[in-house]
């Protein structure tokens, strides 16, 4: 049996069942096509992008591959912009500004793109896979989307989610473990902050309950991890802070230190960046804002009033400030090509597969 020949390979029509998670604002073209032309499935993170943006970076995409790729959207409700915490929040955030030398912008625009025109953009396009998070999109998406033989990729951070992804028409979910870094896929957990499945726990829980293929995504940086999820009865791997380091990802350099300078314990899941649970380094800016964590404006609220900070701290490299997404394994993380990292997992994984530590080891 060849590792690499599964449902995910043969629905996506990819050699090797990895995927580079769409990140967006990370998500450049140039590493969406070089892991397509890799044999993997490059995904373009296009949830902060309005239609237009969208359709020219798929031109971007397709003039450099003509393999498959995927592009990514968030399933996020139009923002309620009256929400007292709003101003107080501002006062919170005050401090960072003097430090980054903005000032409070006068007006916040609030505006979220609309998700149908996003999925037209994608259909009009020609991309047959769509990937999204944050929950499901409504019946007359999903049928747009059926109707335009486009592959749908779901997101569960829970059983009962990828039940409801699988009942939605769905062709295949991502079963995204605690360990991930970024946002949680969270759309219909008891409580997303304390709900918090492991990987090893979830994957094999979900395959047992749904009979479409499971991408399993969190915490994989490299052959040992990808074995570990085919074994627990994943049929594809996603990773995210793995490509953040290649060199074809957005990250700023400075972004890309914090990164391998973690370990274990330096991430935690926090609202306070965006007002929806993500995981991220521990820095000044969580530290400080911690006690704000029940009183955060909802996404994507919070989202927007961060976001010149988030910017200039990553423009300046001040990682006090950056929002720093990354999963509980990003040490293990190599700054390589997308390619050269592609080629390293392939072949981890052919040298790891059945290897087990014995005692012969031990000397
Ligand atoms: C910087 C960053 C941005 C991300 N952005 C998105 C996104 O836009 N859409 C999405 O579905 N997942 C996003 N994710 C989550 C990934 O899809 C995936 O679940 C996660 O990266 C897996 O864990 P790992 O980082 O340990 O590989 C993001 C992750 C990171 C690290």
């Amino acid at each position: 049996m060849m590792w690499n020949q599964t449902g995910v390979t043969q629905l996506l029509g990819i050699t090797y069942p990895i995927v580079q998670a769409g990140m967006a604002g990370v998500s450049s073209p140039s590493i969406v096509a070089e892991v397509s032309n890799a044999g993997c499935l490059g995904t373009l993170g296009a949830s902060y992008m309005s239609p237009q943006d969208i359709t020219s970076a798929i031109k971007d995409i397709q003039a450099l591959t003509d393999k498959p790729f995927a592009v990514n959207l968030f399933v996020t409700q139009r923002a309620i912009v009256f929400s007292p915490e709003l101003q107080k929040m501002q006062t919170e955030l005050a401090p960072f500004r003097i430090e980054l030398e903005l000032t409070e912008p006068d007006a916040i625009d609030f505006e979220w793109y609309d998700l149908t025109q996003q999925v037209q953009a994608v259909v009009d396009a020609g991309v047959k896979i769509i990937s999204f998070t944050f929950g499901i999109p409504s019946a007359d998406i999903v049928t747009m989307l059926h109707e335009a033989g486009v592959t749908i990729i779901g997101t569960a951070t829970t059983v009962k989610e990828a039940v409801m992804i699988e009942d939605a028409g769905f062709h295949i979910v991502v079963a995204q473990g605690m360990e991930a870094g970024g946002h949680r896929a969270s759309f219909a957990s008891e409580d997303e902050l304390a709900v918090q499945v492991g990987l090893m726990s979830l994957v094999p829980q979900m395959v047992d309950q749904v009979g479409v293929p499971v991408i399993a995504a969190g915490g994989i940086m490299d052959g040992r991890s990808i074995v570990a999820a085919l074994a627990l009865g994943a049929q594809g791997v996603q990773l995210g802070s793995a490509f953040l380091l290649t060199d074809e990802s957005s990250a700023v350099e400075a972004y890309k230190k914090a990164l391998l300078d973690t370990n274990d314990e330096s991430t935690i899941v926090t609202k306070l960046f965006s007002g929806k649970p993500a995981r991220v380094i521990a820095n000044r800016f969580t530290k400080v804002l911690h006690s704000l964590e029940d009183n955060v404006p909802a996404f994507p609220l919070q989202n927007t009033l961060t976001s010149d900070i988030r910017k200039m701290a990553a423009v300046v490299g001040d990682t006090d400030l950056m929002s720093l997404y990354a999963g509980q394994s990003s040490c293990l993380g190599r700054e390589l090509s997308a390619r050269e990292l592609i080629d390293t997992l392939v072949s981890e994984v052919a040298t790891n597969q059945f290897q087990y530590h014995d005692a012969s080891d031990q000397n």
